[in-house]
C-alpha cells in the first residue's frame, strides 16, 4: 500500500484554512483505527497544535489507549515510513514547508471541506500547491468531503458543495459527508472519540461509514476473522 513500504500507509488530512476539522477528523479516525485493532500512530505538524493537544488531554484523563502524536517536522521523508500501520498527519497552512513535505511523502491527502463558497475556493487554491509541490509528477491521490454538513435537507449548500468537488480535476469526491455536530466539540474538549462518547448516534453513523470507505481492508479481514 506504501510508496516505499509494504507496512506503512501514510494519510495526509489537509486544507489551506483552519475550521475545516482536520484535527477533529485525525483524531478521531486515529481512535477508530485503534479500536478495529490498526496500528496507527499520528503526526501533529500544525503549529496551532491541537492534535497534540487533545491527545495530551486522552492521556491525562487516562482514557485507554493514548494516541501516540508525534511532532517532528524534520526529516519527514525518512520517519514517516518507519511506522508499520497507518500513518495520520495534521497539517496546517501555519507550516507550509512541512505540509508540503508531508504531501510529497503521503499515499493520500484527506481534505475537508465545509460548505461554503471561500472554503471551495481554498480546496481549488491548496490542489494548485499540491501540484506544484509535487512538480506536476507522481503525487498522492487526493480525496475531498464534505464536513460541518448542515443537517437541513432544505439547505442546498453542501450539495452544492460536493458537486464542485466532483468536478475539480485531481480530485477524487468521498461522497459520506460528515454533518456539524455538537458531539465533535466534545469529543475534542474531553479527549475520547465520539463512538466513546456515543454508542449510537446519527453522527457515530456518518463517521463509521466514512472511516469504513476509507479504511476497505480492515472492514474485510474483520469479517474473515470472525
Ligand atoms: N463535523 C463537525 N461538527 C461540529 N463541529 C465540528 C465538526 N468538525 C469540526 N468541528 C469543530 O470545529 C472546530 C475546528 O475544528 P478543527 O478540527 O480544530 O479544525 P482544523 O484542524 O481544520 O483547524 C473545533 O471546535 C471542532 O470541534
Ligand atoms: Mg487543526
Amino acid at each position: 500500500m506504501g510508496k516505499d513500504s509494504q507496512n506503512s500507509q501514510v494519510t495526509v488530512i489537509a486544507n489551506l484554512k483552519g475550521g475545516s476539522g482536520k484535527s477533529t477528523v485525525a483524531f478521531n479516525l486515529g481512535l477508530w483505527l485503534q479500536m478495529k485493532g490498526q496500528p496507527v500512530v499520528a503526526y501533529d505538524l500544525d503549529p496551532q497544535c491541537t492534535l497534540g493537544d487533545v491527545a495530551e488531554v486522552r492521556r491525562e484523563e487516562g482514557y485507554a489507549p493514548p494516541l501516540v502524536v508525534y511532532q517532528n517536522t524534520e526529516k519527514l521523508k525518512d520517519i514517516l515510513r518507519m511506522h508499520p500501520g497507518q500513518v495520520l498527519v495534521d497539517v496546517g497552512a501555519a507550516n507550509m514547508e512541512a505540509m508540503k513535505q508531508a504531501i510529497v511523502n503521503a499515499d493520500r491527502v484527506l481534505i475537508p471541506v465545509p460548505p461554503s463558497q471561500p472554503d471551495v475556493w481554498a480546496t481549488q487554491r491548496f490542489i494548485e500547491i499540491v501540484k506544484e509541490a509535487v512538480n506536476n509528477g507522481d503525487g498522492p491521490d487526493l480525496y475531498a468531503f464534505v464536513n460541518r454538513a448542515d443537517t437541513h435537507r432544505a439547505v442546498r449548500e453542501s450539495d452544492e458543495t460536493e458537486e464542485v468537488l466532483a468536478q475539480l480535476p485531481g480530485i477524487n469526491l468521498i461522497p459520506h459527508r460528515l454533518c456539524q455536530r455538537t458531539i465533535y466539540r466534545r469529543s475534542l474538549s474531553e479527549g475520547l472519540g465520539i463512538f466513546e462518547l456515543s454508542k449510537r448516534s446519527k453522527a457515530v453513523e456518518e463517521f463509521s461509514i466514512f472511516a469504513d470507505s476509507l479504511f476497505p481492508n480492515i472492514k474485510a479481514r474483520k469479517k474473515l476473522n470472525s
